[in-house]
């Protein structure tokens, strides 16, 4: 016989049972979750593949070098090191752009730095790997091997050259020539080095939605069936001494360092140095031809293997036509564009491409409607923009995610940094029917002086 009292002390008992049993299991489910999202996925799990996921191993001491720093490769290597000191290479890391960038809260800071500045001494920190495969949360533990002078210098030569033999454990520099006679450990394997330019220079990935990589020059190259290497044009072949006089070696083929590319230097003062390191236009103004109201301009890719413009996708051409009269003031204007728009919110996307393909062409034609203007002379230019106004300008908005030196140089963005070059630039008289195209040195001696996109 059940009495009632004893009913309820049996449900109370179930009730009991049923809270403890819940209980158990939030606190499961809590201690599940935090192990999940606390654990450590290494990085090769979460970017399988994927050379940029992580430096390059930290370099011991070279052989007869000392820190595998530039700087210290420079005190035998000297030619190579002040042309290396002027490339964008040099500055991956000083870039103010790339500061600005860096510092968005929306940056995975580790993986910029990963092509910017490459080789685990250059690092502060070394990543261990990610929680919870979260790359916004990577598990860091200090370096032993951090050389701060080696970071600053962003792109620095041992990216391409030094590695460490797997067997002995010690440093060895990657040699093109075979024959030479240095003072350290060398390996001759031309091909690694040419090779090496793809691993950052031809990347598409997609981060998350609005942060995307998009670099397709090794593609671009390879679709045209060209024999030549970046580094055919990018490191022009010079003759000269490897190292400075003192060291007495003869005269080789050698290569120049000053990465030249669009024309933008990072600095002011690189104007100068711009067309002695071997920059040229990758395009050519084939033809201007004027016919009564109607112009035509042809464009002509023959100097890059690669798209005009390559790179980053912000890169353009901005054409520009302008009517002068009698006295050369302008009384027509008409732009254009070459290059690539994408929408970077909500979502990272591709618009449109217009850019020139190698050896492709490129017509602009223009209706000068204004039949009534007294136009003598058309005048036509080229500018390669790097940095659009908007964009420096909302730059210096969020100045406020930097600290100094680089929040006070973005700041002055406008004034430190070159957003754009005149690259190519031609006069058209209607009466002579003559076209005179201006120097490119001295468009490089106005370009320093110019300011803005
Ligand atoms: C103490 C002087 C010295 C220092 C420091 C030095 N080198 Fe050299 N390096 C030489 C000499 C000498 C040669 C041989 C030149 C020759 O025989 O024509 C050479 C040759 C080379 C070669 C060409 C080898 C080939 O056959 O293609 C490379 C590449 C090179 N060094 C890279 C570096 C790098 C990178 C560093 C810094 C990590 C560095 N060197 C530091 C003296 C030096
Ligand atoms: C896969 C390698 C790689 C990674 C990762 C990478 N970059 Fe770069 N970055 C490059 C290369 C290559 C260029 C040069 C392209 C050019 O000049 O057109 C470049 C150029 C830039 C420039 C200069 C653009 C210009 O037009 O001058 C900025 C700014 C920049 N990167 C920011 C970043 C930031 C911020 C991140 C991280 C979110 C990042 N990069 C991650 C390879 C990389
Ligand atoms: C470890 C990554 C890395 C490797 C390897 C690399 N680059 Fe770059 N390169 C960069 C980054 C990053 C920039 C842009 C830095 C910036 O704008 O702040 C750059 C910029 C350049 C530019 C300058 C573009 C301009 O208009 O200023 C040229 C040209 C270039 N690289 C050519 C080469 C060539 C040729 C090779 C191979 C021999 C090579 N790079 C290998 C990362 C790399
Ligand atoms: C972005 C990659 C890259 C960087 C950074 C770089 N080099 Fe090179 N270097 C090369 C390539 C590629 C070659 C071979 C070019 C060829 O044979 O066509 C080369 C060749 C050389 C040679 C052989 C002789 C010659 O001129 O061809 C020496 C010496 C050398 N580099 C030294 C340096 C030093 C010193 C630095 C830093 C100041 C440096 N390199 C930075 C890619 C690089
Ligand atoms: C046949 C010569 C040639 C070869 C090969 C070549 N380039 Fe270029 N590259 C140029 C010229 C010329 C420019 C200048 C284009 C311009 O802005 O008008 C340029 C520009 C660039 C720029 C700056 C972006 C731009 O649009 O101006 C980068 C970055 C670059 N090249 C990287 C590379 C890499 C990486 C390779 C190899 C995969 C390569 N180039 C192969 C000639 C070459």
């Amino acid at each position: 016989m059940v009495t009632r009292s004893e009913t309820s002390v049996g449900n109370w008992k179930l009730k009991r049972n049923i809270y403890i049993s819940f209980f158990l299991f939030l606190v499961l489910g809590i201690i599940i979750y935090l192990y999940q999202n606390q654990r450590e996925i290494p990085i090769e799990q979460v970017f399988p593949g994927k050379i940029w996921a992580k430096p390059i191993e930290n370099l011991p001491n070279l052989k007869g070098v000392g820190a595998p720093t530039a700087k210290n490769c420079g005190s035998c290597h000297t030619e190579i090191y002040e042309e290396w000191t002027r490339s964008t290479h040099a500055n991956a890391l000083s870039d103010i752009q790339f500061q600005s960038e860096l510092a968005k809260p929306s940056s995975p800071k580790w993986i910029c730095l990963n092509c910017h500045i490459p080789v685990q001494n250059q690092r502060e920190t070394i990543i261990t790997g990610l929680k919870n495969g979260d790359y916004f949360r990577p598990v860091e533990i200090p370096n032993p091997n951090f050389n701060p002078e080696m970071k600053t210098e962003g792109v620095t030569c041992a990216t391409c050259h030094v590695r460490v033999d797997s067997e002995t454990n010690e440093s060895y520099v990657i040699g093109a020539l075979g024959g030479t006679s240095p003072p350290h450990p060398i390996k001759i394997d031309r091909k690694q080095l040419l090779n090496r330019c793809n691993d950052c220079h031809n990347e598409t990935y997609t981060l998350n939605e609005s942060l995307v990589c998009s670099f397709q020059t090794g593609t671009e190259l390879r679709a045209t069936n060209s024999n030549q290497s970046c580094s055919s044009c990018h490191q022009k072949e010079v003759l000269r001494s490897l190292v400075k006089p003192s060291l007495h070696k003869p005269i080789r083929k050698s290569h120049k360092h000053g990465f030249i590319g669009g024309g933008v230097p990072k600095t002011f003062d690189l104007y100068p140095d711009q067309i002695r390191l071997g920059y040229q236009p990758g395009i050519v103004l084939t033809d201007l031809k004027v016919e009564n109201n109607r112009i035509e301009v042809l464009l002509t890719n023959t100097k890059a293997d690669h798209h005009v413009t390559t790179g980053d996708p912000e890169r353009f051409y901005r054409l520009v036509l302008v009517g002068l009269d009698q006295k050369g003031k302008e009384i027509f204007k008409t732009e254009t564009k070459i290059g690539q728009e994408w929408a970077w919110s909500p979502v990272a996307k591709k618009v449109s491409d217009q850019r020139i393909p190698s050896g492709k062409s490129f017509v602009w034609k223009v209706e000068q409607k204004y039949s009534e203007l007294p136009i003598v002379s058309y005048q036509f230019k080229a500018v390669h923009v790097r940095l659009k106004d908007i964009t420096s300008d909302y730059m210096i908005q969020s100045s406020g995610y930097l600290s100094s030196p680089y929040k006070e140089k973005v700041e002055k963005m406008k004034d430190l940094y070159p957003h754009s070059s005149v690259v190519i630039e031609s006069s058209y008289q209607i009466k002579t029917k003559s076209r005179k195209d201006t120097p490119l040195e001295d468009l490089f001696k106005r370009n320093a002086l110019r300011k803005g996109e």
